[in-house]
């Protein structure tokens, strides 16, 4: 099955309840490829609304950041492949074997593996007694997933082209910490404007806030996408 990108936008529905979700999805419509259901709405909601939508065509990348033993991450991506959730995400310090089962279990659901969280600093990265510096601890990342079976990687638009460099292409590289220039940068650190995010290499970028705060959500997606043309 090819994976078609759209207009490369996943709009986060970072928002608490499923009123507010079906609210700004509808007035996304198809501005943005996919709809991105992460922790917050997932736990407020529960697994419905990843049907629902499925149902509805619309897509769904599911950022669940799962993370456990090969056995519990296998089952639990059996039951969102089932809910129909086209990208779910698992972190790729599992390891392989984790990877290797999250990539077997899912049928039509493909698998991203998060590198390196773009929370994390160097300080960090020792105290977890990860010795080598971020980028290159993604890039070790990102070529353990695709070894692994997995479609692609979420990485910072700041490492994706060292991702592309290593890897080639038709390895999925899906970026957030994309703000349109002159946008509130919020909590991200290290943002970059689509079209540079696009230029590096990303195949498909997350955007949260700048769309669902914006006064015309649908209008806000539409002007990334086209940047991301
Ligand atoms: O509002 P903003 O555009 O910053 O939202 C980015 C989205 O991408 C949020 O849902 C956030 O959880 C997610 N994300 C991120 N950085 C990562 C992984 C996921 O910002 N490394």
């Amino acid at each position: 099955m090819t994976f078609e990108v759209g207009n490369r936008l996943i709009a986060a529905l970072d928002v608490d309840d499923r009123a507010k979700a079906d609210a700004l999805a509808a007035t996304l419509g198809d501005a943005a490829s996919f709809v991105k259901i992460g922790l917050e709405l997932f736990c407020a909601t529960g697994p419905a609304i990843v049907r629902d939508y499925a149902s509805a065509r619309r897509r769904v990348m599911l950022d669940l950041k799962l993370h456990d033993i090969p056995e519990t991450v296998a089952r639990a991506t059996a039951q969102v492949d089932a809910l129909g959730a086209e990208l779910l995400t698992v972190h790729a310090s599992g390891g392989r074997a984790m990877l290797e089962a999250a990539a077997r279990a899912a049928k039509r659901t493909r698998i991203l593996a998060v590198t390196v969280l773009t929370s994390l600093g160097d300080a960090d990265l020792d105290a977890i007694g990860v010795r080598d510096r971020a980028a290159a601890q993604v890039v070790r990342l990102a070529t353990l997933a695709k070894e692994s079976g997995c479609a692609g990687v979420v990485a910072s638009p700041h490492e994706a082209r060292a991702i592309r460099d290593a890897l080639g292409a038709g390895f999925l590289i899906v970026t957030p910490g994309v703000r349109p220039a002159g946008a509130d940068a919020g909590d991200q650190k290290r943002v970059t404007t689509p079209k540079m995010a696009r230029d590096a290499g990303a195949d498909l970028v997350v955007v949260g806030r700048p769309i669902r705060d914006a006064h015309d959500p649908a209008a806000a997606a539409r002007a990334i996408a086209s940047e991301l043309a």
